[in-house]
């Protein structure tokens, strides 16, 4: 904004001592004062960061496929899937949503049904507000996202949380929930598979089996899992699963996905009198428009990747092997099962306490190397993940860490 546009908006909504009333301000001017306002900065509009090394958990397996960057364009006008649809949205025969949606994504997860939701939160609040009401009591994991939570709330649950008794070392274990049902008699378990702090990986077979022998209805928050490992949810023993496209699935967020068990289909996936074509729970029609077609364009590359599991794995292992030998500390799961890792840094904390940037040092050291994801200020301890990123790439984040510890070395005598 120039000087002129500053002086302008001021004298426009101050006189010299008073603050604006309706009154005081003057519409004609305002009218001026818009055609005034500086543009310029939406437009360009471009990502600095895009083509850097990503480290962030919540976006390595998020990144589009090339056919879903060709699908973006092509469907990026508002609700362009609207053209195709005559008024359920999982019906829309092409592009082919009908046939992903029923046919591909129920083999995929070994489910009966699936339906596309706008995120991992929305699958979670669908499935607690079809089968509880006010008051009942629901466990979850202590670990359990911050979305599961509030959509418990929103559904006005009691929430009896498990607690991780070997936090942060391992996963849940989830023979605790046994007591807890028989006290609680819960109306639903959550489990989140993996959590997303240390990457720990329950034992969701297992609690498969405890929640059908006590007849409790039994979901998993895959938004870490689904799209990266294989997930069976039949094998599992759950009754849903929920995803998280833009996490997991190489999709444009938000977009979501739950799977089902057709015992639970008539509930959650009830129509409104009014519209009969519409799912109550979805509020009729969810994902519409780019973020559909970006997942189901992605997919044949993601359930390639999937099967590639082992070799994530193994690169996962390989990396933290590396960092471990600069001093830094895996914490969790040992051997850990998932790409996302949850590091304990002393070496590079006692640095930022002397370092003139403090906490922000590390975080301006990786991206002047071309490396983000690890939260401005955080030196202490961080989780990154590892997944899709080449052992190059992987390479020249190690090398990063062993040079800023080089570099900045005399600061920790
Ligand atoms: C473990 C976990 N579950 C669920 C969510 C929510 O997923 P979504 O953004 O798809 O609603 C997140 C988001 O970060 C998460 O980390």
């Amino acid at each position: 904004m120039t000087i002129k546009q500053i002086i302008f908006h001021l004298t426009l909504y101050y006189d010299t001592k008073s603050k604006p009333t309706k009154k005081s301000i003057n519409y004609k001017n305002l009218t001026q004062h818009i055609s005034y306002m500086d543009y310029s900065k939406l437009l360009n509009l471009t990502r600095e960061n895009k083509d850097y090394i990503n480290l962030n958990p919540l976006q390595t397996a998020g990144k589009l496929t090339a056919p879903a960057k060709k699908a973006l364009i092509e469907f990026g006008d508002g609700y362009a899937i609207c053209d195709f649809c005559n008024g359920i949205l999982d019906e829309i025969e092409k592009p082919p949503i009908k046939t992903f949606t029923k046919e591909i994504l129920p083999t995929f997860l070994n489910c009966d049904t699936v339906r596309i939701t706008n995120g991992a939160r929305e699958g979670m609040f669908m499935i607690m507000h079809a089968l509880t009401n006010p008051n009942d009591t629901i466990l979850l994991d202590d670990n359990a996202h911050y979305s599961c939570i509030v959509a418990a709330e929103r559904c006005k649950l009691n929430i009896i949380k498990v607690p991780n008794n070997k936090c942060p070392i391992d996963a849940i274990d989830t023979a605790l929930y046994e007591p807890l049902i028989k006290k609680h008699n819960p109306k639903l378990i959550f489990l989140t598979y993996p959590e997303g702090n240390y990457g720990n990986l329950p034992d969701a077979k297992k609690l498969g089996k405890i929640a059908k022998k006590h007849n409790v209805p039994y979901a998993i928050n895959c938004a870490y899992s689904i799209g990266r490992m294989p997930v069976n949810m039949k094998d599992l023993g759950a009754d849903f699963v929920v995803a998280s496209g833009h996490k997991s699935m190489s999709a444009s967020g938000p977009i979501g996905l739950i799977g089902m068990n057709k015992k639970y289909e008539n509930i959650v996936l009830k129509k409104s009198k009014d519209n009969p074509n519409k799912v109550i729970e979805c509020l009729g029609c969810t994902s519409r428009g780019a973020t559909i077609v970006t997942l189901m364009a992605s997919f044949p590359e993601v359930e390639k990747r999937v099967k590639n599991w082992n070799e994530e794995l193994k690169k996962a292992h390989w990396f933290a092997g590396e960092l471990e030998k600069l001093g830094f500390v895996l914490i969790g799961q040992k051997p850990h099962k998932h790409d996302l890792m949850f590091f304990k840094t002393d070496i590079l904390y006692e640095i930022s306490k002397k370092h003139k940037r403090k906490g922000y040092f590390l975080y301006r050291e990786l991206k002047k190397r071309g490396i983000i994801g690890i939260k401005p200020g955080h030196t202490k301890s961080f989780k990154l993940s590892t997944f899709g990123i080449s052992k190059k790439e992987l390479t020249l984040v190690i090398t990063a860490f062993k040079e800023i510890i080089e570099e900045n070395k005399k600061l920790l005598a």
